[in-house]
């Protein structure tokens, strides 16, 4: 059971950096000289995989954590920083929903949707080494 958030957690991982190169071909076609297609339809159902993903796997590890050791808490910077990426799930989710359901030309949406989720992103590579960690004091 402990190994089981550390084993489904990378290609979480991975399919969330691959909604994210998806979604920075829209960033990339708005400079000029970039020609980039954006797959609108794609990027959308891989974001939203990946993010419910996320989430789920974030529940699962505290899940097991309770079950295991009756408390959450115990891998220190693993946990707090999934306490910092969940409101950020939240915006990632919230602001894509909005800009495939009510579709215009916007600015600020985008710039907000793809600074929040390259971030996420970076948090999401530094829980690799944080849940190595909590592997090898924890569970090894
Ligand atoms: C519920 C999930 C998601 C939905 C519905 C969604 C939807 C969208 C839409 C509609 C756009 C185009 C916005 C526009 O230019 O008008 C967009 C752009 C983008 N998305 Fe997502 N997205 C989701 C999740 C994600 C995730 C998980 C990532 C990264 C891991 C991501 C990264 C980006 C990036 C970088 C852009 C380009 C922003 C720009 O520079 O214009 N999105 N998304
Ligand atoms: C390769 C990636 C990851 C590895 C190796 C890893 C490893 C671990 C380990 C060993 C635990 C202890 C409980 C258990 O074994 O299930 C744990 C707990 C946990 N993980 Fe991960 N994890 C990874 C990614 C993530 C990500 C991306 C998130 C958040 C989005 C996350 C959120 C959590 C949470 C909330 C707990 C409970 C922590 C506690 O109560 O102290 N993990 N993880």
């Amino acid at each position: 059971m402990l190994y089981l958030h550390p084993a489904i957690m990378p290609f979480v991982i991975l399919f969330l950096l691959y909604a994210l190169r998806l979604g920075l071909d829209r960033t990339l076609s708005r400079f000029p000289g970039r020609r980039r297609t954006f797959r609108w339809g794609s990027h959308v159902r891989y974001g939203r995989y990946a993010l419910l993903m996320l989430l789920a796997g974030a529940v699962g590890g505290a899940l097991v954590a309770l079950w295991r050791w009756e408390e959450v808490g115990n891998t220190e910077l693993h946990y707090t920083l999934a306490l910092v990426m969940l409101p950020m799930m939240v915006i990632a989710y919230g602001t894509g929903h909005i800009m495939d359901a009510y579709r215009r030309k916007r600015t600020l949406l985008p710039l907000v949707h793809m600074i929040n989720n390259i971030l996420l992103c970076a948090l999401a590579a530094a829980q690799v080494v944080t849940g190595i960690a909590a592997l090898q004091e924890w569970v090894l």
